[in-house]
């Protein structure tokens, strides 16, 4: 007897543990229920970091790892669950930082392995991950191996794409094997006297190209990776992939574009990329990289893949027998809407489509709105329509990317000539540089109305400040009733709910002027978000162009801060029938159920 009643006591007692872990497990820290099952990657924004423009903690004018680490606490107020670190190795600078002297190193200009460790420890202390970017296509050409490579010692001589030349011009100056052309002009080749050989560089002539038919190259690369991920980060955002291989016999042409979008023979733009982008062996160097990932828990990979037709972006997600990245960027965002004249409601829906439709089976969208490459989404769309795009990017099914000081709303900052820093613009001249330049973007993030906006406490910054800090920045946002920080913040608490994480997707009106997305999710609260992508006020009947039966009113839960009508301060209940938007305006509404 009293065995068997010890026996039932121990079941009882180990019933209770298993039901205790279950709920500690289900339960977070602060008590609310985890997505368990969702990897980080779909779980949390992603928010990009320029480091050299976040937080300047050495009062020298530049971003660095301790200005970054000292708003930890910010980027977890804000929201975002996952910082992308644009690169942080040691670089000369050539294309700030996209030139990489050391893989495996710290820029000295933003700090010490130390520092980034502590950066690593304090996003991770505060349940925030950290992704780092990998820049795998190109080395600096200060990097020792390319030192070594102009110097055929080996193992190194055939870690870049070497060539003869194609023949000597009357003054007797080498030809380049073919007409190849660099991203940010000219062409793709350059001479080095030393080994009588030219070099191929798909950026500039400061960033040679590494050669992936190299299997030293491969594992080299892959022994980067592991180096990141031992040091404890989360995933990593692979650059430029789609230039990684290119065609093995160099003395094929590329054929001119047509029709060609440029009369300029030394623009990019000039030639039909087919031998030097996305080559089909790309894929299997992308594998390799995701069996490294695999062999630890939860890592991300995410890879750029710009410019390019749907259907070979979609390629970059692997299927289910070769998973490759866990997304490619969506810029269709970006390509397809290119000012606030390409932004209609049609528009919106034609490009979230596009994505949509043509995602392998149960893959995963994102959405990206800019970045350090592409112009601040005000500028490009115009002030009033930033609450409405954060509203869109944040409610839709995926994983949104944010620029850092997309959540204020900065603009981009006029950069004369003689501040020019970035390459793209300074290949262009004077004349010309604003069309290609990628610094009104890259300008120091705007903290508060103290000098120079709060970034440092030094007397200069490497790009100006943009002249609205005084208005335009975190401070005043915090302190303001209404601001896009604030709603920036709201979307980001409540995108985490089960109707957004789980919740399906509808779009009851879209025309010309309006777009509109419902999630909703059986036994949850349904969301509608109206967007007028127009330049004018509208007035609108939802019921009469939705294609889904609506409730007559809807409770009002955000709406851009260039509303400021009594009718739709936070939580108004407003007339589905008769819903006023101004210009640009997102207007976030709980449909009230009919009883
Ligand atoms: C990517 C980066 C860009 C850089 C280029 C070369 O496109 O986003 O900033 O210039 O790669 O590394």
């Amino acid at each position: 007897m009293a065995h068997k009643a010890a026996y039932g006591a121990l079941f009882v007692l180990l019933f209770l543990s298993v039901i205790f872990v279950t709920v500690i497990c289900l339960l977070g820290r602060d008590g609310t229920t985890q997505h368990e099952s969702f990897p980080f990657w779909q779980r949390t924004i992603v928010y990009q970091v320029y480091p050299r423009s976040l937080c300047d903690s050495a009062g020298d004018g530049t971003g660095d790892l301790r200005g970054i680490t000292s708003q930890a606490d910010y980027l977890r107020a804000l929201g975002v669950g996952t910082v992308w670190l644009s690169p942080v190795y040691p670089s000369p600078m050539a294309d700030f930082g996209y030139d990489i002297a050391d893989f495996v190193g710290i820029e000295p200009l933003f700090g010490t392995m130390a520092d980034f460790e502590e950066l690593r420890a304090a996003l991770h202390d505060r349940g925030l991950k950290l992704m780092m970017d990998f820049v795998p296509n190109h080395s600096s050409d200060e990097h020792e191996w390319f030192v070594k490579s102009k110097r055929k010692e080996e193992p190194y001589t055939d870690y870049y794409i070497w060539a003869e030349p194609k023949g000597f011009n009357e003054t007797g100056e080498p030809i380049p094997p073919n007409n190849w052309l660099s991203v940010f002009r000219g062409s793709a080749w350059t001479w080095v006297e030393e080994r009588q050989q030219f070099y191929y560089h798909q950026f500039l002539a400061k960033q040679p190209d590494l050669n992936y038919r190299n299997e030293r190259v491969r594992e080299e690369m892959k022994n980067v990776l592991r180096f990141w991920l031992e040091k404890g980060v989360d995933g990593f955002r692979v650059d430029a992939i789609t230039h990684l291989f290119e065609a093995e016999d160099l003395s094929l042409d590329e054929p001119v574009a047509s029709p060609s979008g440029t009369d300029d023979p030394l623009d990019y733009g000039y030639l039909n990329h087919t031998l030097t982008l996305n080559q089909p062996e790309t894929f299997s160097v992308v594998k390799e990289w995701r069996d490294v990932l695999d062999l630890y828990p939860d890592k991300a990979m995410i890879v750029e893949v710009f410019g390019e037709e749907i259907e070979e972006v979609m390629k970059y997600y692997g299927n289910d027998s070769v998973p490759l990245a866990d997304f490619p960027f969506n810029f269709l965002l970006i390509e397809h809407l290119r000012n606030r004249s390409d932004l209609t409601g049609f528009a919106l829906k034609d490009t979230i489509d596009m994505w949509l439709d043509n995602m392998p089976e149960g893959k995963w969208p994102n959405w990206v709105l800019g970045n350090h490459d592409y112009g601040r989404v005000g500028s490009r769309f115009g002030a009033d329509a930033v609450d409405a795009l954060n509203m869109l990017v944040l409610l839709l099914p995926g994983t949104p990317v944010t620029y850092n000081g997309e959540e204020i709303g900065m603009v981009n900052t006029f950069i004369s000539w003689e501040d020019t820093q970035d390459p793209q613009g300074c290949r262009y001249g004077p004349e010309h540089y604003q069309e290609f330049s990628r610094d009104p973007e890259r300008t120091p993030m705007q903290w508060d109305h103290s000098p120079f906006a709060g970034f440092t406490q030094g007397n200069s910054t490497w790009l100006p400040v943009n002249e609205n800090y005084k208005e335009v920045n975190v401070q005043a946002q915090l302190q303001a009733e209404e601001s896009h920080l604030k709603i920036y913040k709201e979307l980001a608490a409540l995108r985490k709910e089960e109707s957004f994480t789980r919740g399906h997707v509808a779009y009851p009106v879209v025309t010309f002027e309006i777009f509109s997305v419902m999630r909703y999710l059986e036994g949850y609260e349904s969301y509608l978000l109206v967007i007028n992508t127009s330049e004018g006020e509208v007035e609108v009947d939802l019921h009469h162009h939705s294609n889904v039966e609506l409730p007559p009113s809807a409770v009002v839960i955000l709406r851009s801060v260039t509303d400021t009508s009594n009718s739709t301060v936070p939580g108004s209940v407003v007339k589905l029938s008769e819903l006023i938007l101004v210009p640009g305006e997102g207007l976030l509404l709980n449909l009230i159920e009919e009883e």
